[in-house]
């Protein structure tokens, strides 16, 4: 069976693909890592910042710089955290003359392990280097033989340390926050820290007692532009072979909320469903998208309390800038004032709910899941008697 291509992207976008817009957002990055500036770089899941780091950073490696990229989902331990940072600087230099020899030379906590893979290529792990150190000691080595490298390689470097927030999840996260400062400070190079628990990450960089307090560049990276947006998902679809209406293609922008990865799922859902491309057929999709998405809805509120579930369905129903207030409470049963406050809180620092600006009602953050919290709602009403 021939396999149709579906020209619409769910996956991080690699820098050759076709991407929408953010050339600003792009000129910017690339303007601060060339002059050596530490940006946090945030926004709510899923709206394209590991696709648009990895196209600075793939610019920046066309001028001739080394841009390490760490991903810390994930991580378990501070000699996690170590390791991943030393398998970054190895990855990137392997098969780059002179900047691998200077990796094996200065890298002092870690070495590689290289074993030939069935694809001709290479699988790439560390394995400490016998040192003995583990924990902080261990990350502090690694931060020193960093710092070694960035002065040593004798070529600009940019570190993207995607899903950074994660350090706070680790034991003594303090100290690790404090270690990594302390030598980031020191390194002749750019940084980008990125990540979308926002509240969790923007804590990190902008509380007064934090190491990092004002060490990078605030950069939130908001939704694409609806015109922009609704020109390449009408080129997209043409390059796949299908016309789609501007009108349709305006209306999947306005379902979607301007949030890159559910457009390209809505507009994947539609391309696969067959038939002319119309607003009818539109409804169809969104009904398959949210759908698919349940599974993903159902463990974010099984991973919160029922008081939380409550005020996030609340807010999904209501956005409020008074969510503290008497009638917000007493209207969706939400007890005491503490109450609300404490989950507030929590919902805020999975980032589940946000106040886009001072004063602005609190809202669910994902367009998707406040539809969906709204239909599950909607559902339990009894029929007609
Ligand atoms: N500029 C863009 N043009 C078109 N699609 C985009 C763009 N940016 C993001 N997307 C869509 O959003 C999806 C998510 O992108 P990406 O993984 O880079 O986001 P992220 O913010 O890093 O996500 P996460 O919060 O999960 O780490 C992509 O697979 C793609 O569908
Ligand atoms: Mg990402």
């Amino acid at each position: 069976m021939p396999v149709e291509k579906n020209p619409f992207q769910l996956q991080e976008i690699p820098p050759d693909a076709p991407f929408c817009d953010r050339e600003r957002e792009l000129a910017e990055l690339l303007a601060y890592a060339r002059a050596g500036g530490n940006v946090v770089v945030y926004s709510p899941r899923r709206y394209g910042k590991t696709s648009l780091v990895k196209r600075v950073q793939d610019r920046l490696r066309v001028d001739g710089a080394v841009t390490v990229f760490v991903d810390f989902f994930g991580v378990t331990s501070v000699d996690d955290v170590a390791a991943r940072l030393a398998k970054a600087v190895f990855r990137v230099t392997h098969g780059r003359e002179p900047l691998w020899r200077t990796a094996l030379r200065v890298m002092r906590s870690f070495r590689p392990v290289l074993k030939p893979d069935a694809g001709g290529g290479f699988t790439l792990t560390v394995e400490p280097a016998g040192t003995g150190a583990t924990g902080l000691e261990l990350l502090e080595g690694t931060m020193e033989s960093l710092g070694a490298f960035v002065r040593e390689g004798g070529a600009p470097v940019q570190v993207t340390l995607d899903e950074f927030q994660e350090i706070v999840t680790l034991r003594g996260a303090l100290s690790v926050e404090a270690a990594l400062r302390r030598h980031i400070q020191g390194h002749r190079a750019s940084y980008f820290f990125v990540g979308s628990r926002r509240r969790v990450l923007l804590g990190i960089f902008n509380e007064r007692q934090r190491p990092f307090f004002r060490a990078a560049i605030n950069y939130p990276l908001g939704p694409l532009p609806p015109e922009d947006l609704a020109r390449y998902l009408v080129e997209r679809f043409a390059a796949g072979g299908r016309t789609c209406p501007p009108e349709v293609a305006r209306r999947l922008v306005e379902l979607a909320a301007g949030h890159p990865y559910y457009a390209q799922k809505l507009a994947f859902l539609l391309h696969t469903g067959g038939g002319r491309i119309c607003l009818k057929a539109l409804d169809g999709a969104l009904e398959r998208l949210v759908r698919s998405e349940a599974p993903v809805f159902e463990a974010v509120l099984q991973g919160i309390s029922p008081h939380q579930r409550r005020l996030l369905r609340a807010l999904a129903f209501e956005p409020s800038a008074a969510p503290l207030g008497a009638g917000f409470i007493q209207r969706h049963g939400l007890g005491s004032v503490g109450g609300v406050q404490h989950s507030l809180r929590r919902l805020e620092e999975l980032d589940l709910v946000e106040r886009p600006a001072p004063g602005a009602p609190w809202r669910v953050v994902d367009p998707v899941l406040g539809l969906w919290l709204r239909r599950q709602e909607e559902d339990r009403l009894p029929g007609p008697a």
